[in-house]
């Protein structure tokens, strides 16, 4: 199974594909953020573990498995937030990338780390 996921690009993103939207491909499994990579969309990532948020989207349409995450809260769904790094789709998905500093407002609102310690 292949799953299509549109990514939406804001302009001040610096992958390269700024202000743009890609179709990428991704395989039932896969990490969206690696899948991007491979498609030539140079996401930004730190940790690659689910961990320190860099690799935020917001999800716009479809659904997205998130259990691979080593630190991921109910809230961040609530708020339609994920991390790319280890995020496999479980339906075709829009997803508005490079949302590092919406992830940490949105951490720091509930009190949850790391937005609290960079807020
Ligand atoms: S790169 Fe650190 S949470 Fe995704």
């Amino acid at each position: 199974m292949t799953y299509t996921v549109e990514l939406v690009v804001p302009d001040d993103c610096g992958t390269g594909m700024d202000g743009q939207s890609v179709d990428v491909d991704v395989r039932d499994g896969e990490y969206v953020l690696w899948a991007a990579r491979n498609a030539g969309v140079w996401l930004p990532a730190d940790c690659q573990q689910g961990w320190c948020c860099r690799c935020a989207g917001y999800l716009l349409s479809g659904s997205l498995d998130q259990s691979d995450s080593r630190r991921y809260y109910d809230t961040d769904r609530d708020a339609e937030l994920h991390l790319l790094c280890t995020a496999t789709p479980e339906s075709d998905c829009r997803i508005l990338v490079c949302q590092y500093e919406a992830m940490l407002d949105e951490r720091a609102s509930h009190d949850l780390p790391p937005g609290r310690s960079k807020r």
